[in-house]
């Protein structure tokens, strides 16, 4: 079956090929066809170009006058397998206690822990479904999934078969990320080396042996893991060929970059609080910086990234949505470029480059989505008649995504 999209007022993300993470002057370059067609056969891109070179024929014809078309979002870090939302701590912050605060008296991540732990597999799988499915109609086309809500053997694993099996049932590509290392469940709070156990001695093997996982995370801060402690999880993780995608530097700077550079970490996410000594390891590293510019918005931290500061020294990075019960209750990665352009700094096409192409690489998926490009998979989105690309971003409130075709169909 093909399917052929024509008269498209700007083809975005158009590519020969792409080499690698986009970074530098190529961060703020997004290449794309004015009045275009696009071919796609089965679930690949067949071809695309100028509407005057269109085969005009095809299974399916779908006529974009105004609109535009974009590669899916690729949302590199959420947590969106979760058992109740939080809005009682919302509250309370509105009242004056902080995330921290919050944390310590045994809310945050272990409320979320309590709720999910007593929450059958299938009621968080329809829950995190229905997520899936609000997140694909935002324009999402490839996602990563954390665990990190179980903090036990048990709830571990059973948050990621709900994982495998969102995978099994979207139309996207997920990926799966072992986080049992989010925070300390209350009773480790005096013996943390036996939960560091159990993580690296019961968790894991189990969750390698049936291929739970794609990756392994620790959410490196104060009150949360050491250094140490981060780098004896990921030890044990690449034991298990689990590359690190780490929370770090949300809050302090502690060392977290380097030690997942020390263990080659595939992305380190965050990034709220960076100074220049770690900016210059990452400048020596191969790891991907990843911003969620939404968490500290909605924490209303005055710390944000400082995205110009990463991309002026030649790194690349990419934009996620880290969509969460207790610091980014949203998927929506279009509000995240509204963010990033607003309160970063990032240039419309900058945004739009770090939420594919980079987005892809940040889950090594770069030569296989996150842009128009021969072979790639066909998720794309229609926008509602546009402007422009920096239209995108700056009508904030406004949903412009009209159609989503993921492997070439039409949803
Ligand atoms: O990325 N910071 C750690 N993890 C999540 C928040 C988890 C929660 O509050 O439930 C984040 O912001
Ligand atoms: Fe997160």
């Amino acid at each position: 079956m093909s399917l052929l999209i024509q008269h498209i007022k700007s083809l975005v993300q158009v590519r020969e090929t792409v080499k690698g993470p986009l970074k530098g002057k190529d961060l703020g370059v997004l290449p794309a066809i004015e009045h275009a067609y696009l071919l796609i056969e089965g679930d690949r891109i067949a071809a695309f170009g100028p509407m005057s070179e269109s085969p005009g024929r095809a299974g399916k014809v779908i006529d974009a006058t105004d609109r535009m078309v974009f590669p899916s979002w690729v949302d590199s870090h959420t947590h969106l397998v979760f058992a109740a939302s939080r809005e009682a701590e919302f509250v309370d912050r509105i009242n004056g206690l902080s995330y921290a605060e919050i944390a310590q008296r045994g809310g945050g991540i272990l409320n979320s822990a309590r709720r999910l732990q007593e929450t059958p597999e299938a009621v968080l799988l329809e829950q995190a479904w229905a997520r899936l499915q609000e997140v694909i109609g935002f324009g999402t086309g490839a996602i990563e999934i954390k665990s990190g809500y179980g903090l036990t053997s048990e709830s571990e694993l059973k948050m990621l078969r709900v994982i495998r099996k969102l995978g099994e049932m979207a139309p996207i590509p997920v990926k799966a990320t072992f986080l049992g290392a989010h925070a300390m469940p209350l009773k480790y709070r005096e013996n943390r080396s036996e939960y560091l156990r159990q993580i690296t001695q019961e968790m894991l093997p189990q969750i390698a042996g049936e291929g739970l996982a794609d990756y392994i995370d620790v959410f490196c801060e104060k009150n949360f893991y050491s250094v140490e402690e981060t780098e004896r999880i990921l030890e044990a993780g690449a034991r298990y060929g689990l590359k690190a995608k780490i929370h770090t530097n949300q809050f302090h700077s502690m060392g977290g970059i380097q030690a997942a550079i020390r263990y080659n970490a595939l992305s380190v996410d965050h990034l709220e609080v960076v100074n220049e000594t770690e900016i210059a390891a990452l400048r020596k590293s191969k790891t991907l910086p990843v911003l969620l510019p939404t968490a500290p918005f909605f924490l209303n931290d005055e710390h944000r990234p400082p995205a110009r500061k990463l991309i002026d020294a030649g790194l690349p990075v990419a934009l996620a949505t880290d969509f969460n019960p207790g610091t980014t209750p949203s998927g929506r990665m279009s509000f995240v470029l509204s963010l990033a352009c607003i309160q970063l700094r990032m240039t419309p096409e900058e945004a739009v480059n770090a939420a594919t192409v980079n987005g892809a690489f940040a889950l090594e998926m770069g030569d296989a989505c996150g842009a128009i490009a021969k072979g790639y998979l066909a998720n794309v989105f229609i926008t509602k008649p546009m402007p422009s690309v920096a239209y995108l971003p700056y009508a904030f409130g406004s949903d412009l995504v009209e159609r989503v075709v993921l492997n070439g169909q039409v949803h």
